[in-house]
């Protein structure tokens, strides 16, 4: 067809290779690069880090409310020939980023997959939505839910069956993993929360969800193996992930079991190794956990080109090879295919079950049969560039501003008061001087994105400088701005305004992260801090704003000229907007750190491998032995001060929590869960409620504003296995107050939430004794507490 309408930018870029992490622009400080040198230790290596073998891959059950549609996918696969029940597990050349190939004979349209997770990234006239971080910084499942069906009817409106989105891997086991910004926040439940309530908007608005990398995948350095000059050799394999079993269950596997209890249609296998095996051929993490423990009914599909094997990934539970072809990346399908005709060559010779191949097909077509799936639904030959945003740039202002986190406001400086004389600082305030494609580390320009699959290309940006601008012309104020940071951090910024001082100094800072690299550092890029510096000196009202992939450190935070800073992580498309909402008090904040702002980045624990020393071709390997302790249950367990921890974010009014209550809904708890028939999400007693907390919050402050009511979780500690973090987050709510306003919130504990996942019976166990509930603003500061004894010790 001559211009499809979605438009392939480049393929390649779907998976920003190394190459593209060299230049880390004005970002890189050499004083803090960050270097973490994986000691060699061939003898954790023997004893470690081999995944058990878990065989056959599980059959689709039909468990869930899929039985009649699976009977239709049955239907559809008897009249398939060998030849097409290949292509239908094997990526093809089309218009999209993956393709399978239609079937016309069967009204078989083919499938278009495309990313990501805030966009449908290779097209135009599309929405660059809020990412990953700053939607889980909303704390609010309203946002989550609309964000993802939003974002859904663009996906189909472009012809897209498939959306490559959410991501809950990285979980954020590093604050230097390079793509957490894509991802949700550095905690298993605010992430399972998260993406179970986009899954279901992407669905309900009808194209699949595709949660994504399973599993481990926490850090970008070496997450391929290195090939010598031919391309075929490999030099050393990808980095291992190490990863004990309850750890697994406890922190990387938990928001994708709340993934496949929202019936995501696919998961994507992931590129780096688990335990030695590679991601995508690993059958105790594909067959045994995610097939057999989670009772997954959808397909696995490959990240592109992190296929490696044929039969031996098929049987290890890999449903679909994407791109589908050999060379780079599996971008070229001319050198031929694990999977394709291979497959084919498989089932006749004996070597592949073919019960194993009508399997992988059913998983696939299962979703299409329920969803009534009509091919008309989808074009993917419709007009070129169609605008398929409506009135979504509404939706990203507001979910902009909800998701803004006030981390420092004195002297009452935020909201303005009308300010008459406004100076804004800073090259992340201005327009983009090079491009909207939002994959480049630019100097200047606002970051509404990070880069690599998961960003998009942006129709318009409104930047923070036009929004502060248009919003102080209805006061009649003066606006200055110097964009230069360079400029800034030399200068005395008096000789900049004068003869008109400013009344507050605005500060806009960014930082990039982008696929395909881990950060160097967590300062803000640019000199951020000498520009606060140089602004601070001499401007006793700077109000500093963050455009970040994530955790920054904040030296200047006690800076007492520091009147007030706010993280705006990544917006999208209507940042400015959002952030003058925010600033002028239209929208008073209500967002909360999805993870914990250290006062140093040496302070982080789980380090991600960035080097090794040897040449080994097994040698890149990491540890998890940290366990549990990431983020703030790192911080927590070892008594750390922080800056601003998880959970942390304040308003223009104040809150209150008092009168927590529970009430029991299970009078009779017992130890382990009863052993029900599994259903997508694993065994559904896992999922029944057993207490139901409440609490009552009030806005005790003198304007109207959004709590964030959280409730944690204390294990008690003689029952429970060592390396239990002391709080763990086990609810939260957003909830709207007028001043002086009360109402009750409430928090379902089921019993996944009291339970530890016990490595020796291989199950959830809740252990006997006290656990302390503790509702509170943020992840230390507690409220109120209650106590219960779900087991009698
Ligand atoms: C890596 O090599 C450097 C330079 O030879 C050495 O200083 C360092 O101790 C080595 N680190 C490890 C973990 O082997
Ligand atoms: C390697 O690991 C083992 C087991 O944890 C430990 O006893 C040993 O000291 C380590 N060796 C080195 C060189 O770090
Ligand atoms: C990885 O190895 C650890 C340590 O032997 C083990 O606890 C865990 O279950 C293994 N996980 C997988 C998926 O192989
Ligand atoms: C079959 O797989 C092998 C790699 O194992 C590959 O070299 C070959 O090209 C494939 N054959 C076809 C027809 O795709
Ligand atoms: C069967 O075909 C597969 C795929 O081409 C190949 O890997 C395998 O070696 C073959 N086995 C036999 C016994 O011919
Ligand atoms: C797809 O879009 C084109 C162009 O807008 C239109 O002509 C065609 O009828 C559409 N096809 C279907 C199946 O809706
Ligand atoms: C930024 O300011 C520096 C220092 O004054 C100057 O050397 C540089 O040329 C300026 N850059 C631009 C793009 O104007
Ligand atoms: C800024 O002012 C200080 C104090 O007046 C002076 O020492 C310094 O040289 C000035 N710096 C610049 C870059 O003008
Ligand atoms: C704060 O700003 C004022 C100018 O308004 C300046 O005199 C003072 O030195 C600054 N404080 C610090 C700690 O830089
Ligand atoms: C962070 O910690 C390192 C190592 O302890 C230290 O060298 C550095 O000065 C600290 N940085 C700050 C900003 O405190
Ligand atoms: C943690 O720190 C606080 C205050 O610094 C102290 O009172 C407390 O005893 C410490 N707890 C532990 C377990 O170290
Ligand atoms: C929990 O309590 C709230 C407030 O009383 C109530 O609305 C909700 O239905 C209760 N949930 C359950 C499962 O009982």
């Amino acid at each position: 067809m001559a211009s499809p309408r979605i438009l392939l930018l480049s393929a390649l870029a779907a998976v920003a290779p190394a190459a593209n992490a060299q230049n880390f622009g004005g970002g890189a400080r050499g004083a803090d690069d960050f270097t973490y040198v994986q000691p060699l230790n061939t003898t954790i290596l023997s004893a470690y880090g081999h995944s058990p073998a878990v065989y056959p891959s599980p059959k689709i059950s039909g468990n869930g409310g899929w039985k009649d549609a699976m009977a239709k996918a049955q239907d559809f696969v008897s009249q398939l020939t060998p030849e097409e029940k290949a292509d239908m597990v094997t990526g093809a050349a089309g218009p999209c980023v993956g393709n399978i190939k239609r079937i016309e004979r069967l009204g078989f349209n083919g499938l278009c997959l495309q990313d990501g997770p805030l966009s449908i990234r290779v097209a135009d006239y599309a929405s660059v939505f809020s990412a990953g971080v700053s939607a889980a910084a909303s704390w609010d499942r309203k946002i989550l839910y609309e964000r993802g069906f939003a974002m859904g009817e663009e996906f189909k409106a472009k012809g897209a069956h498939v959306a490559l989105s959410p991501v809950c891997g990285p979980l954020g086991r590093s604050a230097y993993s390079g793509r957490n910004w894509e991802g949700f926040a550095a905690d298993p439940y605010l992430t399972g929360v998260a993406m179970e309530e986009t899954i279901k908007g992407h669905q309900d608005a009808g194209v699949q969800a595709t949660p994504k990398h399973f599993i481990g995948n926490e850090q970008e350095t070496q997450r391929n193996p290195k090939f010598d000059e031919t391309g075929t050799n490999v030099i050393q394999e990808a980095v291992s992930s190490n990863i004990d079993d309850r750890t697994m269950h406890e922190l990387y596997l938990w928001p994708f079991a709340n993934s496949v209890r929202a019936k995501a249609a696919s998961i994507m296998c992931s590129y780096q190794r688990l335990n030695g095996s590679y991601g995508c051929e690993n059958s105790k993490t594909l067959n045994g956990l995610l097939k057999g423990e989670l009772g997954f009914q959808g397909y696995v599909m490959s990240d592109w080109g992190a296929v490696h094997s044929g039969v031996a990934s098929i049987e290890s539970g890999l449903d679909m090879n994407m791109p589908g072809g050999l060379g780079s990346y599996g971008m070229d399908p001319t050198l031929g295919s694990f999977f394709g005709a291979n497959v084919t060559t498989a089932v006749n010779n004996g070597t592949l079950d073919a019960t194993r191949l009508d399997d992988m097909i059913r998983r696939l077509n299962t979703f299409f049969k329920k969803k009534d799936w009509k091919a008309e639904d989808w074009n993917m030959t419709g007009e070129s560039s169609r605008d398929v945003r409506g009135n979504h740039g509404d939706l990203i202002r507001k979910h902009g501003a909800e998701a803004t986190v006030l981390l420092k406001n004195v002297n009452k400086a935020l909201p303005l008061k009308a300010p008459k004389s406004i100076a804004v600082f800073g090259n992340d305030a201005g327009d983009i001087t090079e491009g909207f494609l939002n994959q480049k580390d630019y100097e200047f320009g606002t970051l509404a994105a990070g880069g690599g699959s998961g960003t998009g290309r942006l129709t318009y940006i409104i930047t923070p400088l036009e929004a502060v601008k248009a919003r102080a012309k209805k006061d009649g104020a003066l606006v200055q701005q110097w964009l230069n940071n360079t400029l800034i951090a030399s200068s005395n910024v008096t000789d900049l305004w004068n003869p008109t001082p400013p009344e507050v100094c605005i500060v806009f800072l960014k930082t990039w992260a982008e696929e395909g690299a881990d950060r160097k550092h967590l300062s803000v890029d640019w000199d951020g801090e000498e520009i606060v510096a140089s602004v601070a000196k001499d401007c006793a009202n700077t109000v500093v704003v963050t455009h970040s992939s994530g955790i920054n450190v904040l030296p200047f935070a006690d800076h007492p000229n520091v009147t007030a800073i706010l993280a705006a992580h990544y917006p999208g498309q209507e940042s400015g907007n959002s952030i003058a909402d925010i600033l002028y008090g239209d929208v008073n904040p209500s967002g909360h750190l999805p993870y914990t702002i250290a006062f140093n980045g040496t302070d982080y624990n789980a380090p991600p491998t960035t080097q090794v020393n040897t040449t080994g071709i097994d040698d890149w390997q990491s540890w998890f032995d940290e366990k549990l302790e990431i983020d703030y249950r790192y911080f927590d367990a070892h008594n750390i001060s922080v800056r601003y921890e998880f959970g942390f974010g304040l308003s223009y009014t104040t809150f209150e929590l008092a009168d927590v209550k529970v009430e029991t809904l299970d009078s009779a708890i017992t130890t382990t869960p009863k052993d029900e028939p599994i259903q997508p999400g694993g065994n559904p007693a896992l999922w029944a409620p057993l207490y139901n907390v409440t609490v009552e919050v009030s806005n005790t402050g003198d304007v109207d504003g959004a709590a964030v009511p959280q409730l944690y979780v204390n294990f008690p500690a003689a029952t429970t296995p060592a390396g239990t973090p002391p709080q763990q987050l086990r609810g939260f709510d957003k909830v709207m107050l007028k001043k002086g306003e009360k109402a009750t919130v409430s928090f379902e504990l089921m019993r996944r939430d009291l339970s530890y996942w016990d490595v020796v019976s291989q199950g959830w166990v809740i252990p006997a004794g006290e656990f302390t509930l503790s509702a509170g603003l943020s992840s230390r500061d507690f409220k109120a507490q209650a106590k219960v004894t779900p087991i009698k010790a």
